[in-house]
């Protein structure tokens, strides 16, 4: 096997579904695994080389299933093992390796695990698979990620633990029997034949000891910011014994299995201890994705994660959508009225730019795709898919816009079912029958798969172009040297072996000084030198 074969996981290019609005085989407005299958063959043609799927397990979906009440069982909505398993067999005939999600941070509060701690009494051993405390007011001041209190409180006067819905009792690491359970969790699926794992909040496994009040009462619900002391909920040291043995089943059987944790760890030398070699393959740079896109801010990022990444012989998994974050089509469009873009645009915003913001997307793509090092694409990207301040409240199924009284919209968004052939019907093909679980806003009938297939120049095509030179150059496992003469407050480049990467991040036509160099505003060339 040659290197690129052996360390796959180093270079590859993994294209994110999420089941519930890629392909939708039964009609009922719901994506599903039959839905996925009947579509491989299109990924296959972008030029990815592995899928990762967001939840499908069973599920009452209050979290779009990362509120998982079976992990062993694929929930109705989306088909049945059976439907996995022909899944798999397509994606592996068709070359494409198979990432699943793993949400090891909270069940359901529909988990058989939470239902027998509920009804067992305060101190049984089925208590001890959760964070339970007792008191008359909550145990301590953490809030949810989704607002309001991340305690909530059983009618027996106990209180359980939610770092996100309180439909999501998070799990108590500190308890073998939970850690057992996932190690046999992982088996079922290592030996169903998946390629790896994405581990959902890592970050989130440990408490510390006690679960004593966050520090800073406004920041309790907040996740984390650089530069604070660590809080008490986040990043525990606890947690990497946990991830080493799970390196070790992974590394027991075949053909490579990765996983890549959603590790939201910063300084970046610190989200590096997490892909030590020993413990996660990957994480995701969510530093690349939360840099602001100017020359100053993404040459630092690129800087530190070569430098942090580099120093434990981690590969970066550059990033820039998901189905957390505002489409970057979307948040390159200009002023939508907020500084951040973790939820959607809304009805109070301002809706982004879809040209522009598309420009400087494919741009940043293209530019991110000359890196060396893995790459995660979202579902949609590849068509340049925006997102619409028209999506009505009465859709929205965000927890956050719930619990949030709709203050925050949510992600909602970034989830909308894909158009696939123009016009066939009100789902733009996303099925047969037009239904659509979030509706489609009326523009994405112009940027259907049918109407980019085979159209130079069209988003698609650019994609396809771009991996497949990735591919034949072998980018991923290439090199990087900033090209500094190249370099200005609004341009960077550089050489990754025989290609030089060059973006305009300005407004401006940039041309180089021989004149042998132009760039329009926004713009990324790729120029492969003997
Ligand atoms: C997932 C989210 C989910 C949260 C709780 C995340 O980081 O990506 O979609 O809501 O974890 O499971």
């Amino acid at each position: 096997m040659d290197q690129a074969q052996l360390d796959w996981w180093r270079s590859a290019v993994i294209y994110q579904i999420y089941p519930r609005s890629f392909a939708d085989a039964n009609g009922d407005g719901m994506g599903d695994l039959p839905g996925i299958t009947s579509r491989l063959g299109s990924l296959k043609s972008l030029g990815i080389d592995a899928i990762w799927l967001s939840p499908f397990m069973r599920s009452p979906q209050k979290d779009a299933g990362y509120d998982v009440s079976d992990y062993c069982d694929v929930d109705p909505l989306f088909g049945t093992l059976d439907d996995f398993d022909r899944m798999l067999a397509t994606a592996h005939s068709l070359g494409l390796r198979v990432l699943i999600d793993l949400v090891p941070n909270h069940t359901s509060d529909q988990h058989e695990w939470f239902k027998r701690a509920v009804a067992a009494s305060p101190g049984s051993p089925e208590r001890e698979f959760y964070h339970f405390r007792d008191g008359d007011t909550p145990p301590n001041n953490w809030q949810s990620m989704f607002g309001g209190p991340a305690w909530t409180r059983l009618p027996d006067g106990q209180w359980y633990c939610h770092l996100f819905d309180s439909s999501q009792p998070d799990l108590n690491w500190e308890n073998p029997k939970v850690q057992e359970a996932f190690e046999d969790i992982l088996r079922f699926w290592l030996d169903r034949g998946v390629d790896g794992f994405r581990v959902d909040q890592p970050h989130a496994m440990g408490k510390a000891a006690g679960l004593p009040d966050h520090p800073d009462v406004e920041r309790a619900g907040a996740g984390f910011i650089e530069g604070e002391p660590s809080p008490p909920m986040w990043f525990q040291e606890s947690v990497h014994p946990i991830f080493r043995r799970w390196r070790a089943i992974l590394d027991s059987y075949p053909g490579e299995r990765a996983m890549c944790g959603e590790a939201y760890v910063l300084p970046l030398s610190f989200m590096a201890l997490w892909v030590r070699p020993d413990e996660f393959h990957q994480t995701f740079n969510f530093r690349y994705l939360d840099s602001p896109w100017t020359a100053k801010d993404i040459r630092k990022t690129i800087d530190e994660s070569f430098a942090a990444f580099g120093a434990v012989g981690a590969p970066s998994t550059w990033v820039l959508s998901n189905h957390d974050v505002m489409r970057h089509a979307s948040r390159m469009g200009g002023d939508f009225g907020r500084t951040t873009a973790s939820d959607g645009v809304g009805p109070n915003d301002k809706q982004p730019d879809a040209e522009l913001g598309l420009k400087r997307a494919v741009a940043a793509t293209l530019f991110t795709l000359g890196l060396p090092g893995s790459m995660y694409l979202y579902q949609g990207e590849e068509l340049g898919l925006p997102e619409h301040t028209t999506l009505a409240p009465e859709f929205r199924q965000d927890p956050t816009f719930a619990r949030t009284n709709g203050e925050r919209v949510g992600r909602d968004g970034c989830r909308v079912p894909l158009p696939w052939e123009s016009n066939v019907n009100e789902s733009n093909g996303f099925n047969q029958t037009g239904k659509s679980w979030l509706p489609q806003p009326a523009s994405y009938s112009n940027y259907a798969r049918d109407l980019q297939e085979g159209v130079e120049g069209s988003t698609l095509e650019t994609y396809k172009w771009a991996l497949a030179k990735r591919k034949e150059l072998n980018l991923g496992h290439g090199t990087f040297e900033w090209v500094n003469e190249l370099c200005s407050d609004t341009s960077l480049a550089y050489r990754n072996g025989s290609l030089l990467v060059i973006h305009n991040f300005g407004d401006d036509v940039l041309e180089s000084e021989n004149g042998l160099i132009h760039l329009e505003a926004n713009q990324t060339v790729w120029l492969e030198q003997s």
